[in-house]
């Protein structure tokens, strides 16, 4: 499998990083447009090839797309990050063009390619795709949901005490501090429901600590996290290149599912070779549907100020 990863900075690097060590793919390009820049990043993570024992090939390259041609999958990282009090929807006016030249770029060097989002606002920036491209839908994903769950499972299980392993959970929604919905009520503790040791005082602090993840983030570095944005786009690739048909909360064009339409949204999906293989419906609460429509409103909201 050939990936290609474009942004070299921390979360692009932390992507292509991953991805090698899990040694599914056979090359891996980071793109980036400063001179060198990604050059120096393939370098630096090939001579850790011996160390951590992966045989995929990085490569750099500066801003030339045709070292990109025939990628299976292409990231897209680049853009500005927020800084520390900035909402993820306050990017959109330099990310946007940012992502629609660049995904421009990636289809025309590999025309079949699947398209992981990770530029913020997320859910628009992949809404945007959509708009701008011919690509079909099960081919374009919005990464968030998946680092959302794993920052969920963490403060499960920093409130349980327990190792990380011991917990399941999943964020749906808005990749955005309003927007997430942890489903509190689906959580569990080695199949148990967390409501069986948690007050539900407690589950809001988890879900609200959840929901703020990156911005807590971005307080403390100065900058977007990038190692948990990093490894969960490895896992959504890893599902593609596996054909795992392994079951994500990502961004995906909604025509009618969860009662929502024309959006780019957080819901659970199955990832194959052929990207997003279903859409999975679930069962929600009263409670869980009020906070996805809301959540629905507000990613509508950021997507009227596109320029389309
Ligand atoms: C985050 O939540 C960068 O949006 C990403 O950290």
């Amino acid at each position: 499998m050939k990936v290609t990863v474009v942004g070299a900075g921390a979360v692009g690097a932390s992507c292509a990083e991953y991805i090698a060590m899990k040694n599914f793919a056979s090359e891996v390009v980071i793109l980036d447009i400063k001179e060198g820049f990604a050059e120096g990043k393939a370098m630096d993570l090939m001579q850790t090839a011996s160390l951590n024992g992966f045989d995929t090939k990085i490569v750099g390259s500066t801003n030339d797309y045709s070292k990109t041609a025939g990628s299976d999958v292409c990231v897209i990282t680049s853009g500005i990050p927020r800084k520390p009090g900035m909402t993820r929807e306050e990017l959109i006016g330099i990310n946007a063009g940012i992502v629609k030249s660049v995904s421009a770029s990636l289809i025309e060097q590999s025309p079949n390619t699947i398209i992981i989002v990770v530029s913020n606002p997320m859910d628009t920036m992949t809404y945007l795709v959509h708009k701008t491209t011919d690509l079909p839908k099960n081919k374009i994903i919005g990464m968030g949901g998946a680092l959302d769950s794993a920052r969920f499972k963490y403060r499960l299980a920093e409130a349980l005490e327990c190792p990380i392993s011991d917990v399941d959970g999943m964020v749906i929604g808005g990749h955005s501090d309003k927007g997430m919905v942890p489903l509190t009520a689906k959580a569990t503790r080695n199949g148990v429901s967390v409501s069986e040791f948690l007050t539900g005082e407690r589950l809001e602090q988890v879900a609200a600590d959840t929901k703020v993840g990156g911005a807590t983030l971005t307080g403390l570095l100065g900058t977007s996290a990038w190692y948990a944005p990093g490894a969960a786009v490895s896992e959504l690739v890893k599902a593609i290149a596996l054909d795992s048909k392994k079951m994500f909360p990502c961004s995906t064009l909604l025509e009618g599912e969860y009662g929502l339409n024309d959006l780019c949204i957080g819901v659970p999906v199955l990832l194959g070779k052929n990207g997003i293989e279903k859409v999975v419906s679930i069962e929600l609460t009263d409670a869980e549907k009020a906070k996805m429509q809301e959540s629905a409103e507000g990613v509508k909201k950021t997507n009227g100020l596109l320029e389309l």
